[in-house]
């Protein structure tokens, strides 16, 4: 390969989970310490890092066709970029990718991408660079200080998953559960307020499995490590996901009715409403046990609105096991759902197993879920008109003098008055719309 000059800036493109969002902005971050910038707003980029997503179906096409893309484009304005594919896709596909596709020079897993300096030196002189090992030293220590980013703002605090469902990707393309130590959290936490967040998203593939030992070496789980970061200055709101229910605990639980910080909002995937398809998922819970845990938590904090992960057409599924799924939505209420046609990946148990269900059968049931999830969010956006809360804002709205954030319940609520992004704003919640809700200012809380 020819030698590639030092790129000058980069895009990081990031798709899938809000973990890839964070290991885009970190690797962003070390590239910035290389002096490298972000590419202007609709330029080419002399880098571009693919970090893509391998927990659906095409994901590897999808790669290939973007990399194609940014191919031509180099052509024709007469300079090829240098491209990295990063992320799940490079983990589980990573020598593939290498062999089929000329035009990267490096693939890197989302548990070595520290080591992309090393890499771009290598790529630097035409060289190509693969790495996706696990190291069992935490890439976290050798990454450089958090930037400054909005008011909202994403740790990691556990990665990896030993659960091993049987549809899932996350087990083999990120490997065994770990905890970052505890003291590393709250230093990240601090630096991420201080560079003005005011809301920290503790991320994880089970983010409730984190444990660590505290400041006087006690054993904690994710409530208490919750409930330190709650004594910041400074920091407004905490917020965690994704959960499993089976590692739930009674203190994670009392944390939302006694931690004032800690939102009134649970992302806890179900999957499926029936027993016999969350065992061939080996989900390892029942609907009822999951039933059982949400009225605990409704029980700690009676307004907490819920969110679930939903698939539908697991090999097998009958049309009254999916009927589970719609009962189990509708026993819920929940407040919002992200919902999904199951897709076979390559060398996960349920890619083999007999009876997959038709593309057809798949599209008509997620469209009868997807409106029945869709019936509970507006019953729930309704339910909150004439509420009080506060609003974090995120950006500026579509109209001169609008604003749009965020309410603890996660609802996008937009008004119009006087504010400024990170603000939080005291509103009432005057109309509730399927997706949104409109505020009505009464205070501002802080600048
Ligand atoms: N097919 C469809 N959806 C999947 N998910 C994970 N694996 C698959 C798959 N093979 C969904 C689950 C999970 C969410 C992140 O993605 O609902 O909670
Ligand atoms: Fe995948 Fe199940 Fe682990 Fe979630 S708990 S990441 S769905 S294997």
């Amino acid at each position: 390969m020819k030698p590639t000059s030092a790129p000058q800036t980069y895009r990081v493109k990031s798709f899938g989970c809000q973990m890839n969002v964070y290991d885009g902005e970190r690797m962003a971050e070390l590239l910035g310490e290389r002096g490298i910038q972000p590419a202007p707003e609709g330029e080419e980029a002399d880098l571009v890092i693919l970090n893509t997503c391998h927990i659906r179906e095409k994901a590897a096409e999808k790669v290939y066709s973007d990399i194609g893309r940014l191919v031509a484009a180099g052509k024709e304005n007469g300079k090829a970029p240098l491209i990295a594919v990063a992320g799940c896709v490079a983990q589980a596909e990573g020598e593939e990718i290498m062999a089929r596709a000329p035009a990267v020079s490096i693939v890197v897993g989302p548990q070595a991408y520290h080591r992309l300096p090393d890499m771009l030196d290598k790529a630097e002189k035409g060289e190509r660079a693969t790495d996706t090992d696990m190291p069992a030293i935490a890439k976290f220590d050798a990454l450089p200080a958090r930037k400054k980013r909005g008011p909202s703002a994403f740790l990691t605090v556990q990665e990896g998953c030993d659960k091993f469902c049987t549809y899932c990707v996350v087990p083999y393309t990120r490997g065994a559960e770990i905890s970052r130590p505890f003291s590393h959290l709250v230093d990240e936490a601090r630096k991420l307020v201080e560079a003005g967040a005011k809301e920290i998203t503790l991320l994880g593939q089970n983010v409730n499995a984190w444990s660590g030992d505290d400041d006087k070496g006690r054993r904690v789980g994710l409530g208490g490590l919750i409930r330190t970061l709650a004594q910041i200055d400074g920091l407004e709101r905490i917020r965690y996901t994704t959960s499993h229910p089976n590692d739930m605990d009674d203190d994670l639980i009392a944390a939302h009715g006694e931690v004032a910080k800690l939102m009134p909002y649970l992302h806890l995937p179900v999957q499926a409403g029936n027993d016999r398809i969350l065992k061939a998922m080996n989900r390892q819970h029942t609907a009822e046990s999951y039933l059982r845990l949400i009225e605990k938590f409704r029980a700690a904090r009676p307004d907490i609105a819920l969110s679930g992960d939903f698939i539908v057409g697991f090999p097998g599924e009958t049309e009254a096991e999916f009927q589970d799924t719609l009962n189990i939505v509708d026993d819920v209420r929940y407040a919002a759902c992200f919902s999904f046609k199951y897709s076979p990946r390559p060398g996960t148990p349920a890619a083999t197993m007999e009876h997959q269900i038709a593309p057809e059968v798949m599209a008509e049931r997620l469209q009868r879920l997807q409106a029945r999830i869709a019936h509970h969010q507006y019953a729930f956006n309704q339910a909150s008109v004439g509420k009080a809360c506060t609003v974090l804002v995120e950006r500026t709205g579509r109209h001169p003098g609008q604003w749009l954030g965020k309410s603890p319940w996660l609802q996008s609520v937009w008004f119009e008055g006087e504010a400024a992004i990170g603000d939080l704003v005291e509103v009432t919640l005057a109309a509730g719309g399927p997706n949104s809700l409109e505020g009505q200012v009464r205070a501002k809380l802080s600048a």
